[in-house]
């Protein structure tokens, strides 16, 4: 999506606000998992142990890490665990495509909003802890914040059709769910599974995305950036053929 990689670009070459700063990251290196008793014997479903690790491969192979934290190292300390700092910020224009968009951004500039990638560890007070696996599946499937997904499967995509949130406040860009909802359901599924049962829950408090009093609705539907729809069109569409 263009708007992400303009956003690294604006992230990368002007550090933005400072949201959470050293002590987040000296404190995290005190954070551990929850005791564990080490005699206990622990009954592992080998169905539920697949689901788990192959959501891991995906969430490895697919970037999650870049902008939540740890790149691809699942050994990191920060692993999933949100923004710590100014590089993990991005800075989304609603008007990306207006040629005199001037660099650097100015700061005072109001059509920009800074958006933060969430911290997706199963801490039940920062994280993803308090969401079920299926408000998971259906934040990735659907685009919608967890918090917002009613906990059911969702009937439409279309906003106030069957159970779909009249207003839904969808994930900031660039966040990037306008492709990962196309993965097949068990894919989806299989992520959820990894974020709640295979990662250590890191406790980090992520200042809100900014965003626009529609929560992106318009900038997704802009067709220069473009929901898409769900299922995708069949192959090929006009921009898809050789010859026009
Ligand atoms: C290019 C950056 C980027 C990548 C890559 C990315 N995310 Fe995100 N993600 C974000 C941002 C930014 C948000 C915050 C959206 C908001 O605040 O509305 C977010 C939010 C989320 C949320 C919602 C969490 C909450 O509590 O609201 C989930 C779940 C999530 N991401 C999962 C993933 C997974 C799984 C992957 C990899 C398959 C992934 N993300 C890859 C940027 C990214």
């Amino acid at each position: 999506m263009k708007a992400s990689s303009k956003a690294v670009k604006f992230a990368a070459a002007r550090p933005l606000v400072v949201t959470i700063g050293l002590g987040a990251l000296v404190s995290i290196g005190a954070c551990t998992a929850p005791a564990a008793d080490e005699n206990a014997e622990v009954a592992i479903d080998p169905a539920a142990n697949a689901s788990v690790e192959r959501g891991r491969q995906i969430v490895l192979h697919h970037g999650c890490g870049d902008c939540h934290g740890g790149f691809a190292n699942p050994d990191s300390p920060i692993w999933m665990a949100g923004v710590m700092g100014p590089l993990q910020e991005f800075a989304v224009p609603l008007d990306f495509m207006n040629p005199s968009f001037a660099y650097p951004l100015d700061e005072s500039d109001p059509s920009y909003f800074v958006t933060r990638p969430r911290n997706i560890t199963p801490d039940d007070e920062t994280g993803i802890g308090r969401f079920t696996e299926r408000q998971i599946f259906n934040s990735l499937r659907y685009g919608l914040r967890p918090e917002e997904t009613p906990d059911v499967e969702i009937s439409s995509t279309v906003p106030g059709e069957g159970n779909f949130p009249p207003v839904p406040r969808y994930l900031a860009p660039p966040m990037p769910w306008t492709a990962f909802r196309h993965m097949p359901d068990q894919d989806l599924w299989d992520i959820a599974a990894y974020l709640k049962r295979g990662v250590r829950p890191v406790s980090n408090e992520v200042l809100e995305s900014e965003g626009p009093p529609d929560f992106w609705a318009s900038f997704y539907a802009d067709p220069m950036v473009g929901f898409g729809s769900y299922p995708a069109p069949p192959f090929p569409t006009e921009k898809e053929t050789r010859t026009p």
